[in-house]
């Protein structure tokens, strides 16, 4: 009781400090603060997150598109400017304290590495995107997307099933072949089990972000949830050691090596041991980490994105024949693979992609620590202060029309249709920390829907959808389309 009052006392002293030192310059509070939990009370008394958030964005949208907000004793900043959040992400490469919750999955891999770190290891491990590296992926990509077709065809003609299940095991198969070399289906790695940990996981991550009281690790240690998440998470460190923990990794990873090798494929894993036995770039422990941060967001990604883009197109049948018409005149009527040159003419299905990535940001909120003063349009934002940039908001930004809500893959096809703005489209995030699969995922994404989309002819109803957020976004319900083969 005791330590709760000191607690409470603590806060409202480190509020009011705050507010007393507070800039002019800062953005404006957002409103519904309360006393000691800021807005955290938004946060709990609400299960559907992602309509509180939509709600914020629409509302830091009014107050000019930054605010100031608290979670419990915490103070952040909150953009939905494209322009604003351009800025910051691209002057602070920080990420915020709250990406360390991630790191007992994924340590000090990129996604979650604190900067001294990341600049080394993004510099080196950015040869492993280059575009000559990716196409030798191009016989994996198609093999994967057959396979794909394939497990499809035992849900055509049957009405509607959840397509989720299959896009994510086919990226997570296919991630192990292109980051790794490994086939999972020669081994015994239970993919699976993987899935359902990583949901686990993420969900237990987010539910610490939004309550602050489990932000130190002395008072998560005692909570239910650490010991949910760390049983997942062990499950996930088991299959991404491929389920061989009794082979010293060197030795393993030597083996990836030369399997590689054999492939005449240069997989990341390649690029990583090469530089581990030239300068000792990457010890053990992070070799690990770099694997599993590639794994983790290499394959659920990809995988929501064309899960999102079959229900679009399932319920947009004219898109859809357009996409098929486009297919068939770049791919003729024959079953042949996808060529790396057939790519760049598969425009109509790029767009259809874009689209549904603007539509469906699936990474809708990421957050950055500043390590400086950051002057925007209308404000400075304090050193110190974290900040959460909101990407879906800027993919939703009034700057793309009246019909911004409408899936219209047409709009990428006519400049004068887009904004005109280089930061308006954040799927995959800004400046020299954005995704640095964004190829990868066009690459995969494009073979897999041509090979869908020559096969099957999809319908889906989007009224239906219902979304959830935790660290994606993620379908709550309504995710369940039909096939049926085209003759
Ligand atoms: C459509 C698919 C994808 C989308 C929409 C996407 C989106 C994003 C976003 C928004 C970030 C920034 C996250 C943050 O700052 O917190 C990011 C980072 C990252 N992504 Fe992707 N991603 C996709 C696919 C991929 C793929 C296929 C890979 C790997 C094969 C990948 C690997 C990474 C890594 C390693 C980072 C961290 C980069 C860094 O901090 O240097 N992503 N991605």
């Amino acid at each position: 009781m005791l330590a709760m009052a000191l607690f409470c006392c603590a806060c409202a002293a480190y509020w009011l400090w705050r507010r007393m030192h507070r800039k002019t310059t800062e953005p404006p509070y957002l409103p519904w603060w309360c006393p000691i939990l800021g807005h955290t009370p938004i946060l709990l008394y609400c299960r559907d997150y992602w309509n509180v958030a939509n709600k914020i964005a629409n509302q830091i949208h009014d107050m000019g598109g930054a605010v100031t907000a608290s979670i419990g004793p915490r103070t952040y900043y909150a953009l939905t400017d494209p322009d604003d959040i351009s800025t910051v992400a691209n002057t602070c490469l920080h990420k915020d304290v709250v990406y360390e919750f991630g790191k007992p999955l994924l340590g000090e891999g990129l996604l979650t590495a604190k900067l001294s770190i990341w600049k080394n290891h993004r510099k080196l491990l950015n040869p492993a995107f280059n575009q000559s590296v990716l196409d030798t992926f191009m016989g994996v990509f198609n093999s994967q997307s057959r396979k794909l077709v394939r497990e499809l065809e035992k849900e055509a003609g049957k009405g509607p099933f959840d397509h989720w299940i299959y896009t994510k095991l086919n990226a997570l198969e296919t991630i192990f072949l292109t980051a790794l070399g490994v086939d999972s289906t020669d081994t015994d790695l239970n993919l699976t089990e993987y899935i359902e940990a990583l949901e686990t996981t993420l969900s237990a991550f987010f539910e610490r972000v939004l309550k602050f009281w489990w932000y130190s690790p002395y008072t998560f240690a005692f909570s239910n949830l650490k010991r949910k998440q760390d049983a997942s998470i062990k499950i996930l460190h088991n299959v991404s050691n491929t389920g061989k923990t009794d082979i010293p990794n060197q030795l393993f990873n030597l083996m990836f090596y030369s399997i590689s090798n054999l492939a005449n494929i240069k997989f990341v894993t390649d690029l990583i041991l090469e530089l581990s036995a030239e300068n000792g770039a990457f010890n053990d422990r992070e070799i690990r980490e770099q694997v599993d941060t590639i794994i983790f967001s290499g394959h659920d990604t990809s995988a929501n994105v064309l899960m999102y883009t079959m229900l679009l197109l399932g319920s947009h049948p004219e898109a859809q024949e357009k996409a098929f018409s486009e297919i068939q005149e770049v791919l003729g009527d024959g079953d042949r693979d996808v060529e790396k040159t057939d790519l760049s003419k598969l425009v109509y299905l790029e767009a259809v992609l874009k689209e549904s990535m603007r539509m469906f940001t699936i990474g809708p909120i990421i957050v950055r620590g500043l390590d400086r003063d950051v002057k925007l349009r209308n404000c400075t934002l304090s050193a110190g202060t974290p900040c959460f940039l909101f990407l879906f908001a800027v993919n939703k930004h009034p700057m793309w029309g009246p019909d911004v809500h409408e899936f219209k893959p047409e709009r990428w096809l006519e400049p004068g249709r887009l904004p005109n703005n280089p930061n308006a489209f954040a799927a995959f995030s800004f400046g020299r920390r954005m995704c640095i699969g964004k190829t990868y995922a066009l690459m995969s994404m494009k073979t897999t829907l041509a090979h869908v989309i020559r096969y099957y002819r999809i319908t889906a109803d989007l009224t239906k959808l219902r979304l959830k957020m935790d660290v994606m976004l993620k379908p709550d319900s309504g995710h369940y389309v039909s096939i049926e083969k085209r003759t």
